[in-house]
């Protein structure tokens, strides 16, 4: 075993330990909960149980290509509803900086596409997009790439955007269903074997290949699980810690227990 306790005062302990030099963090809608956007799968205020006034004949075909081919009205409707630019980031998403800031982020896997990592000054070199982002976006016929700030009107406007050469609906690169995860996130699997701790934050662990990231470490790599519920297999290796409750909340006690609380909120109040 490596932790001496498997507790946020155990835990602490061992991230100020020399044993521990690298985190890998694997987050999702969760930790962004708090800024006002909804997550998918929460009952009653997640995105699928949200979905039925848009007439959908599944909650997931908001982001099945073979839908969006037929039909891009309800992406775009969410895709005006969750355009990065209106949410600010979570105390959460300071963390992450602040293992940053720290020296001990490795990597930050997320499954989200709203860009609060960034925002909340994670280097981009440490973020692997998975689910891809806003960032980007082509013709889903003759993938020629569409101007950026074009498609930021058309969301804006909740108008669907065409390809200029062949008229094609244009799509961000988010990575829909069925749909191949980007290079940088293939390339980057490897990183788990050099994951000193795993944190997992806000996430259903039920999309793949993402959740199976978790079952990738080494045998003598701590996972945490900070999330609303239980999740995925985590509990069933010996050093795995559950900390059940608001990411917020749990990651401000973890603060305090390592001294960090004043450098949090000077991170999140700027
Ligand atoms: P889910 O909605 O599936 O899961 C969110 C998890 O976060 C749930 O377990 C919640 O209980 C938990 N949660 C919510 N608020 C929280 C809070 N304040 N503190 C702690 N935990 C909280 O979201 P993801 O796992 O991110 O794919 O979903 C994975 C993928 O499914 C998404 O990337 C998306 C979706 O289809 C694409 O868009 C391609």
């Amino acid at each position: 075993k490596v932790l001496s306790q498997k507790d946020i005062p155990g835990l602490a302990k061992y991230i100020k330990s020399n044993d521990c030099k690298n985190i890998v963090l694997m987050i999702g809608a969760g930790v962004s909960t708090s800024a006002g956007i909804p997550d998918f799968r929460s009952p009653e205020t997640g995105l699928y149980s949200n979905l039925a006034r848009l007439n959908l004949p599944h909650p997931e075909a908001v982001f099945e290509i073979g839908f969006f081919r037929r039909n891009p009205v309800p992406f775009y409707t969410l895709a005006h509803e969750l355009y990065p630019g209106k949410f600010r980031p979570t105390p959460t998403h300071s963390f992450i900086r602040l293992l940053s800031e720290k020296s001990l982020l490795h990597t930050c896997f997320t499954q989200n596409i709203d860009t609060l990592e960034r925002r909340a000054g994670v280097p981009g070199d440490k973020i692997i997009e998975a689910h891809g982002s806003f960032a980007t976006q082509r013709c889903i016929d003759c993938k020629r790439s569409f101007d950026d700030a074009k498609m930021k009107e058309h969301i804006l406007a909740k108008k669907i955007a065409r390809c200029e050469r062949c008229n094609g609906y244009v799509k961000p690169d988010i990575v829909f269903f069925g749909e191949q995860l980007p290079d940088n996130f293939l390339s980057s699997i490897s990183n788990m074997l050099e994951a000193d701790l795993l944190i997992i934050m806000g996430t259903s662990l039920t999309v793949q290949p993402f959740a199976s990231l978790a079952d990738m470490v080494k045998d003598t790599c701590p996972r945490v699980l900070i999330n609303i519920d239980r999740v995925g297999n985590l509990g069933s290796m010996p050093d795995d810690v559950v900390l059940l409750g608001k990411c917020d909340e749990i990651v401000r006690d973890l603060c305090k227990e390592l001294g960090w609380e004043e450098d949090l909120d000077r991170l999140w109040s700027e």
